[in-house]
């Protein structure tokens, strides 16, 4: 199988694994605080091991799609933030990084670019833009109309940026069967761990469905 022939499977395999996420979140009202600080928190992890592997992935396109997405990120945590305060969120001594989630502890074991890409470019934006459609849904019902604008009109249509651009590093990198099992591998381990966080805050803030990047 040639490498886009197998982003074609693997974002399939994914696709099997994402749908769950379309459940109608409902209008049911959540609190907005807790799920802000989720956001603003993924997108500074985007943006953090993105901007660490710039440094250390030799592939110049590959290289490009990350420091791309780095900053795109970087973007999108200042636009929540600006929102966050805008809403009266208080993140005074709110620091995005630490403790880090699983996501990111498992994002930075991954040594080959071909995992990096999977796990975080083609899988991890997949997994986001789905849960930020939901999002969407949920700021709307709740009349959050300029957050969920900026969803919409800012936001999403760059994650799927991002997810473009690392199915097209994807195809020609992952050219052997044993470059593609790690790519699989990568994927199906990251959307394991996203799943598990999902699950968790959903349990501890009572929310029905919780933005991702
Ligand atoms: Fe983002
Ligand atoms: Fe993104």
């Amino acid at each position: 199988m040639d490498g886009a022939a197998f982003v074609e499977q693997l974002k399939a395999e994914n696709e099997a694994l994402l749908r769950k996420l379309d459940a109608d979140p409902g209008s049911r009202a959540a609190d907005l605080g807790p799920l802000l600080k989720m956001a603003l928190k993924n997108e500074m992890e985007a943006a953090e091991i993105a901007a660490q592997w710039v440094a250390t992935t030799p592939e110049l396109d590959a290289k490009l799609a990350l420091a791309r997405h780095a900053g795109d990120e970087a973007r999108h945590y200042e636009l929540l933030a600006a929102q966050a305060g805008a809403l009266g969120v208080d993140l005074a001594g709110f620091d995005p990084l630490h403790p880090p989630s699983p996501v990111l502890e498992y994002l930075r074991t991954l040594e080959t670019t071909v995992e990096r890409v999977a796990a975080a470019l083609v899988t991890r934006e997949a997994m986001g833009a789905r849960r930020n459609a939901q999002f969407v849904k949920l700021l709307e019902a709740g009349g959050y109309a300029a957050l969920a604008a900026l969803y919409r009109e800012v936001i999403n249509p760059d994650e799927e940026r991002h997810h473009q651009m690392g199915c097209e590093v994807l195809a020609r990198l992952a050219a052997t069967p044993e470059a593609q099992e790690r790519a699989r591998r990568a994927a199906a381990r990251l959307l394991e761990i996203g799943d598990r966080v999902r699950t968790a805050v959903m349990e501890k803030t009572g929310a029905a469905c919780v933005p991702g990047c």
